[in-house]
């Protein structure tokens, strides 16, 4: 029992799933979700050689400094902005994410943002449930068609092609900037046509930000970009809080430059910008898009499989999937 190596799991994942772990390693599972501090990851990943990690775990060279067994971390998502990247290559540390088994979640989720954004589904139900409909005004809750209109992708891996492919349905036009084209074919495929970063800003009636935060990323829609945008049109963030500058967006939003947002990540998350929590054109939710009960057992059980194969067992065995140092 005491020479096997020890892993930590940073949150309650599904216990069954975690339990696959245990005959390889000392399993080191923390109860419940909390907020780590630098001190308090470094104090948890003591003597572990893997780790089990969520988004809000930061990764860094304070941490792996004093984190000298740690090998392996699996993040249970397909984000990895917790990383430091080149802190892990220089700790010899190797990372893993969980992509492909919540791009088809995530992409229906971005739609639900998308329709209840244009739709105004969140006020509607606010104003009913609180006892204002005595009778039904012909003008009122009027929203935004998504139907024949433009579609906007910025950010186009996989979840962007998803989101894109699931338009066809709608008979909508497919706009998307990305830092590389799609090749030919791809783009056929998912519909979708390559425009630099202004038209898609001018041209889109709903947005859709899908992409990866990064240095370069971070509050690539801000006020000149929503000064850009048609005042028509819905705004959707997935992605990452950060790559919005929220404070801009809510003024956008307030002063009726732009219709509608649907944001399910936030700078600063878990905390809400005041001014949006203030506002009834944008629909909040708590960074749930990948959270359907099938794909979040997929995603714990790829990142335990990552795991498990970097110490040569499970059906990867050796080789990770999802490596990503
Ligand atoms: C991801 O996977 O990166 C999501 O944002 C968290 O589920």
């Amino acid at each position: 029992m005491g020479d096997k190596p020890k892993v930590w799991v940073s949150r309650p994942l599904f216990p069954d799933i975690i339990a696959r772990l245990e005959p390889v390693f000392d399993v080191h599972a923390e109860p419940e979700t909390r907020a780590f501090s630098i001190d308090d990851l470094v104090g948890r990943l003591h003597g572990m050689s893997a780790a089990v990690t969520g988004l809000a775990d930061r990764i860094d060279d304070r941490v792996l400094s004093r984190a000298p067994h740690l090998k392996f971390v699996a993040n249970v998502s397909v984000g990895y902005n917790n990383f430091d990247l080149d802190a892990m290559r220089a700790h010899g540390v190797a990372a893993s994410n969980t992509p492909d088994v919540l791009t088809d979640t995530t992409a229906d989720y971005a739609w639900a943002l998308m329709m209840a954004a244009a739709r105004r589904v969140g006020a509607a139900e606010r104003w009913l449930r609180a006892g204002y409909w005595h009778g039904t005004r012909f003008d009122q809750w009027m929203g935004m068609d998504l139907h024949g209109s433009t579609l906007g992708i910025l950010g186009m891996g996989r979840i962007g092609q998803a989101i894109a492919r699931r338009a066809s349905g709608f008979d909508m036009k497919v706009i998307y900037h990305n830092r590389s084209r799609l090749d030919a074919g791809l783009e056929h495929a998912v519909n979708a046509h390559y425009v630099d970063k202004a038209t898609l800003l001018r041209q889109a009636d709903h947005l859709m930000l899908v992409l990866p935060l990064t240095a370069e990323s971070r509050h690539a829609i801000g006020a000149a970009e929503l000064a850009m945008m048609k005042p028509s049109a819905t705004l959707v963030n997935i992605a990452r809080g950060g790559i919005v500058d929220d404070s801009a967006l809510a003024a956008a939003l307030a002063d009726g430059r732009l219709a509608a947002a649907g944001l399910d990540v936030f700078e600063g998350e878990p905390a809400v910008h005041p001014a949006l929590m203030a506002l009834d054109n944008v629909v909040l939710s708590p960074h749930i898009a990948s959270a359907s009960g099938r794909t979040r057992r997929a995603m714990a059980a790829l990142a335990v499989d990552n795991v498990l194969a970097f110490f040569g067992h499970g059906p990867h065995a050796g080789k990770p999937p999802s490596r990503v140092v």
